[in-house]
């Protein structure tokens, strides 16, 4: 299994924040928020790793990991072009892939859940992981019935439910040719709620629910609220 960190985006939501370095290598308390989703794929025994980041300031990404030799893994970089959607970046990790499962997690994201037994018996499909928050509609939603999970909505409204679907996916090698059906959202992005739902609708979507702490780090509110979190969880990574 590879692990693939999608940390593209141009970080507008944190400018100036974001004017002279990547969103993703910016603080959360102790360490650079990369860290937090590189170690949650180390922890799950995954060590062949690509990190898929935008132009701005990619360059930094190279000189903060190297080859990854110090964290004992192996890292590969990948550029996305333009701000075209977390599935067109996950897209571009194809070749990486090489036609095995795939566990993907978002450069923004900061889990305190080990996934590992998750990543090591999975099988087909997909599975992802939700987390009851107050706050679902800031995210995609998930709607379960029997135990089974039958949609997902991104950003909606009025949430079905209070389970946001988090920024951590198991794919296995299909996810790459459903990539390349989708068409661009309202916001002109390839979405990833957009493959998920694919999978729900062949029948090959699991869920996991999460029990530890996860914040996403992608706004001033929630940067602020990453930070508190590993703080309080009492030592970084
Ligand atoms: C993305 C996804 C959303 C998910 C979230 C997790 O949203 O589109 O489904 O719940 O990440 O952080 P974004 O925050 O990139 O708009």
């Amino acid at each position: 299994m590879k692990g693939i960190i999608l940390a593209g985006g141009t970080g507008s939501r944190l400018y100036p924040l974001t004017k002279v370095t990547n969103k993703h290598l910016l603080p959360v308390y102790d360490k650079p928020m990369i860290y937090y989703p590189l170690q949650t794929l180390i922890d799950a025994g995954i060590k062949d790793i690509m990190i898929v980041s935008g132009r701005g300031h990619a360059g930094h990404f190279l000189e903060l990991l190297g080859s990854g030799a110090d964290l004992g893994v192996h890292l590969t970089f990948e550029i996305q072009e333009k701000a075209g959607g977390i599935a067109e970046a996950l897209g571009l990790a194809k070749d990486f892939a090489d036609n095995g499962g795939v566990t993907v997690i978002l450069g923004d994201n900061i889990f305190e859940d080990n996934v590992r037994n998750a990543v090591e018996t999975f099988k087909q499909g997909a599975r992802i992981f939700l987390k009851e928050v107050p706050d679902a509609g800031r995210f995609g939603v998930a709607q379960i019935k029997s135990n089974k999970i039958i949609s997902i909505e991104e950003k909606p409204a009025v949430p079905k439910s209070d389970l946001a679907v988090t920024g951590l996916y198991i794919y296995d090698a299909g996810v790459f040719e459903i990539i390349r059906t989708l068409k661009p959202s309202g916001r002109g992005e390839l979405e990833i709620t957009d493959v998920n739902n694919e999978y729900i609708r062949m029948g090959e979507m699991d869920f996991s629910l999460l029990n530890g702490y996860w914040s996403d780090a992608g706004t001033f509110e929630s940067l602020f609220r990453a930070s508190e979190m590993v703080r309080s969880m009492g030592s970084g990574t």
